[in-house]
Order: C-alpha cells, then sequence, then structure tokens
C-alpha cells in the first residue's frame, strides 16, 4: 500500500516535470534569441543545379524576416540625412548594379569602386571586390556606416525605426520582439538579399535545363568561344557545370588580376592579404545579367559590351600578376568581327528578365 502511494507520487512528479520541460517559455520573454521558433519558415528554392545556399544556422529565413529585409534595403531612413537606401546605388533593373562608374554617396562624394551587382549571393562565400567580408549579415552594416556611402550613425538608424510604427511589429513578427538592434537589420536584410536568385535566363533553357530551346548561330559561337581555349572566359567565369555563378565554382579562382590594368592603383585582393602578390587581384564577378550590368569591372571602367569584348580582345595588360589565364595578355586575340559579334550575343542569353522585374525583389515603398 505505501509503496504503490510511493509509486502514485513518483509517476506524479515525473508527468510534472516532463509537462514544465514540454511548456517551454514565451520565445518574446527571452529577448526574441530563440529565432528558431519564430515566424514562417521560408522555402529557399534553389534551381536544379546549383550548390547548396550558405545560411548560417543562426539566421534561418522566414517569409516575415524576408518581409522586413526588402523594407530595410529600400529605407531611406539608413542613411545620414534620409535621402539615400541601399536600392540608391543597387538598382534592381541593373541587376542591382550601379548606373555610374563608381557610386556617389549622400554627401556626393564619389567612391572608388563600382557597385556590384547583386544576385545569387546565398551561394557565394565572400564579399566586395576584395573579399575582405565573410557574410552577408556583416555586409549589410558597412554601408550604412560608410561615411561615403549612407553614412549614417547606427544609434540614429536604430531610433529612427523604433519611432516608425511600421517597424516595431516586423521586427516583432521577424525575431520575436519589437527590439530593433544592430545585429537584427544585418540579418533581415541579409535574408532578403539570399532570395535574389536569378537562375531564369536563356542560357539556362537551352544549356542547364534543356527545355527544348536554342541558341542562334551567333549564340552558340559565342558559347563556344566562351567555353573553349578560342575566348577562354571559362577558367575565369565559370562552366555550364558550375552554372557561370561565379568564377569556377571550385573556389580556386576567387581572386584574379585579368590584367586590365598595367599599374593598379586600387590594390585589391592585397588591401586584405597584404601580399604583393595579390596586387590587382579582384572577386571574379558573375557574367550572369552582364548586357544590364555596365559599366563592368571594379574600376567601372569598361562603359559597355562592345568596349568589355574589345578589352579581351586585345588580351589584357601585362602585369607582374596576371593570372596565366589571360594567355593573351600583352599580345592579343585577334577575333573577326563574327566572333566578337557571336560572344556579345552568348553573353545575353544570359539576361534573366524574369529577374530584373520580380516584383518581390522592387520597392515596397513603391508599389
Ligand atoms: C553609395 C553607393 C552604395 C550604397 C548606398 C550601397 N552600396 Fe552596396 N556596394 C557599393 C559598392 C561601391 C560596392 C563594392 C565596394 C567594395 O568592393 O569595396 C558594393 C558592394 C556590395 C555587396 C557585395 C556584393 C558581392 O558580390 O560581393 C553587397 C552584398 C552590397 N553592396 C549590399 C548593400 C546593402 C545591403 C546596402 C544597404 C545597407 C548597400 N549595399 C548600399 C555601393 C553601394
Ligand atoms: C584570368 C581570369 C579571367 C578570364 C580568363 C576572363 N575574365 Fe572576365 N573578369 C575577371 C576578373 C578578375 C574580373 C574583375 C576585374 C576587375 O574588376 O578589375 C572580370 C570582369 C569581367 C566582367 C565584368 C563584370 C562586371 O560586373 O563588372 C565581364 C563581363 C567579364 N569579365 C567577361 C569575360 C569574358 C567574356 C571573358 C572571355 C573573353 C573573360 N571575362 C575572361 C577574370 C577573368
Amino acid at each position: 500500500m505505501k509503496n504503490m502511494r510511493r509509486l502514485y507520487t513518483l509517476a506524479f512528479l515525473v508527468a510534472a516535470v516532463l509537462l514544465l520541460t514540454y511548456c517551454q517559455p514565451d520565445p518574446k520573454s527571452n529577448g526574441g534569441n530563440n529565432t528558431a521558433t519564430i515566424g514562417t519558415p521560408y522555402n529557399l528554392q534553389v534551381p536544379k543545379g546549383f550548390p547548396q545556399p550558405n545560411i548560417p544556422a543562426d539566421n534561418p529565413m522566414t517569409v516575415e524576416g524576408v518581409k522586413l529585409g526588402r523594407h530595410l534595403f529600400y529605407e531611406k531612413a539608413l542613411s545620414g540625412d534620409n535621402s539615400m537606401s541601399c536600392g540608391g546605388c543597387h538598382f534592381q533593373e541593373r541587376a542591382f548594379t550601379d548606373a555610374t562608374p563608381v557610386s556617389v554617396g549622400i554627401d556626393g562624394i564619389p567612391g572608388r569602386r563600382k557597385a556590384m551587382p547583386l544576385f545569387n549571393l546565398a551561394f557565394h562565400d565572400n564579399f566586395f571586390w576584395d573579399g575582405r567580408t565573410l557574410t552577408l549579415e556583416e555586409q549589410a552594416i558597412i554601408p550604412i556606416e560608410d561615411p561615403i556611402e549612407l553614412n549614417a550613425d547606427m544609434a540614429t538608424v536604430i531610433q529612427r525605426l523604433t519611432d516608425n510604427p511600421l517597424y516595431p511589429p516586423m521586427f516583432d513578427a521577424a525575431f520575436g520582439s519589437p527590439t530593433v538592434t544592430q545585429e537584427r537589420i544585418g540579418k533581415a536584410i541579409a535574408q532578403f538579399e539570399r532570395t535574389l536568385i536569378s537562375a531564369n535566363s536563356k542560357f539556362d533553357s537551352v544549356r542547364r535545363l534543356k527545355t527544348g530551346a536554342s541558341f542562334t548561330a551567333d549564340e552558340q559561337l559565342g558559347f563556344e568561344m566562351f567555353t573553349s581555349e578560342v575566348g577562354d572566359c571559362f577558367h575565369c567565369h565559370g562552366t555550364v557545370e558550375t552554372n557561370f555563378l561565379l568564377g569556377a565554382f571550385g573556389r580556386d579562382l576567387q581572386f584574379v588580376n585579368n590584367g586590365l590594368k598595367a599599374n593598379y592603383t586600387d590594390q585589391g585582393r592585397a588591401e586584405v592579404t597584404g601580399d604583393p602578390g595579390d596586387v590587382g587581384k579582384f572577386k571574379v564577378p558573375s557574367v550572369r545579367n552582364v548586357e544590364f550590368a555596365f559599366p563592368y569591372m571594379h574600376d567601372g571602367s569598361i562603359p559597355n559590351l562592345d568596349s568589355l569584348i574589345g578589352f579581351y580582345n586585345f588580351g589584357g595588360h601585362k602585369h607582374i600578376n596576371v593570372d596565366p589565364n589571360m594567355k593573351a595578355a600583352g599580345i592579343g586575340r585577334n577575333w573577326t568581327v563574327d566572333q566578337k559579334r557571336g560572344l556579345a550575343a552568348f553573353l545575353r542569353t544570359l539576361t534573366d528578365y524574369e529577374f530584373l522585374t520580380d516584383t518581390a525583389f522592387s520597392d515596397p515603398f513603391k508599389n
């Protein structure tokens, strides 16, 4: 009898402990750190044949986080004088790059580099022309505080967002409490940026998805040049197998000197590593959407597609660090008029019109 009662007490205690551990405290009461339980999971559609996206464990994508990030990307309160947003240098219709050779920030001071196109960033593992930043979360904060970009004081930005009735509920939905923090701003923008996937060009229909669409004769000629020693672009800008995502996706050719200059004022990768052997090396940009991402290169010095092909036909300068894959550096390639036209035609097949006009990526304050 006594044993029975002890057993009942024990069973009750076990049940009580189980119940207590099961009923987690409301995530809102722990400062919202418990991101895994908040919001509606965002289902990022990874295109067939693309690698796994880089999504940090502490910033899972949610519908609410992406929505907040999109608003913040176009939010002018992120600049010192409320005049400019990320979208002021990264224009969707230009594959999120800028129209000018070097970007000009809120105080009219020109920067020294061209804004980079933004798409398929979920598959990158470093950011900026010199790769000095390794996560999108970290990257997003830099332009806000950069004196020649948005030139804002973070405490002021946080106060403005807190005072704007739009934002505390959006932070609450995305992160479990209405508190605006620098970390959450970076996380939300990064979530939005990871949704910027571009994989719907004519090239994709013809070669990646093999839908039955075909290249014109000019496009086919350019495709063969790009992917063979004739044009020799594939060593650096990737192949059909790597979906032209970036420099060869084996990640061995991420920073390269393509002989753009005889002398580099901007040292590129060497500014990060301090290695003289890295002078003039820059992150290999994607050739997707290149038709609309002009002017080209880290300094925006090549104005259009014709002059781009002119540069590679010239072969590049014989800089001491020029990559061995620039085999015609200082010599030139002597492409025919047909070959040049073909290469341009092929590069235009990499345009993804759906991406450039997708309203999911546009300014939410306008639509
Ligand atoms: C004044 C113009 C300007 C503004 C405003 C601006 N950017 Fe940029 N962005 C640039 C330039 C220029 C670069 C390249 C800088 C470098 O390499 O040092 C760049 C690079 C980037 C990259 C790196 C892409 C890659 O492939 O490595 C990302 C991501 C980015 N910007 C996102 C943002 C976000 C998010 C904001 C808003 C918080 C923003 N930018 C605001 C001009 C701007
Ligand atoms: C040795 C490696 C290498 C080879 C080969 C190469 N590129 Fe590049 N390419 C680069 C690098 C690095 C950059 C950026 C250089 C800079 O900004 O200073 C670049 C920039 C570009 C850009 C500018 C993109 C932008 O957003 O600014 C285009 C377009 C381009 N290359 C197309 C081609 C084509 C077409 C070929 C073949 C004819 C080719 N590349 C061959 C390494 C290479």
